[in-house]
């Protein structure tokens, strides 16, 4: 069975990252979107709450699940016996970062490949930090994430706008 990875911070999910989702499942046999920590990050959601939300989205695909792991990536996709992390690329200024986390996890696990998909031009300048701009001002979200979660996601981050 080949299993890819699809890992990402997902805070939160956006239209974005359900596309190469898709995409992915489309040619592996399973794939896990794994909520991992980025330490150049100061998360909005709780890994937890990331995971329920990655969940009202994915339901209708019945080879993808989602999980969280708090450790290197390489780690987790020994542990699940994967053959490939996937991530999406938008634009010349991901490459770089990617790039180079990609080096890393080669040389820590040379069994896994990562490949990087190219985000459809509908998406290109989705990014989670921007639907979370947008929502901190009370504005809807359902042009940029699954609309199962939007209010969610709109209510959720206006909220923390209003307790600062
Ligand atoms: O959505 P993001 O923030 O671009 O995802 C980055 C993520 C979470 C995939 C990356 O930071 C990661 O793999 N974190 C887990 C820890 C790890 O393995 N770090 C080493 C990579 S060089």
């Amino acid at each position: 069975m080949r299993v890819a990875v699809v890992p990402g911070s997902f805070d939160p999910i956006t239209n974005g990252h359900m596309d190469i989702i898709e995409r992915t499942s489309a040619l592996f046999d399973r794939v896990v979107v794994l909520v991992a920590a980025n330490a150049e990050k100061n998360p909005s959601f709780t890994p937890e709450e990331r995971v329920l939300l990655i969940e009202k989205c994915i339901g209708k695909y019945d080879n993808v699940m989602v999980d969280c792991f708090d450790g290197l990536l390489v780690d987790y996709v020994k542990q699940v016996g994967a053959c490939a992390i996937v991530k999406g690329l938008r634009a010349m200024s991901d490459f770089e970062y990617e790039f180079q986390m990609a080096l890393y996890n080669k040389k820590l696990y040379p069994e896994a490949e990562t490949l990087f998909m190219t985000t459809s031009t509908e998406n290109l300048y989705l990014s989670s930090s921007g639907v979370k701009s947008i929502a901190r001002y009370g504005r809807e979200v359902s042009d940029f994430v699954p609309a199962v979660i939007a209010d969610q996601v709109l209510e959720r981050i206006s909220q923390v706008k209003g307790d600062k």
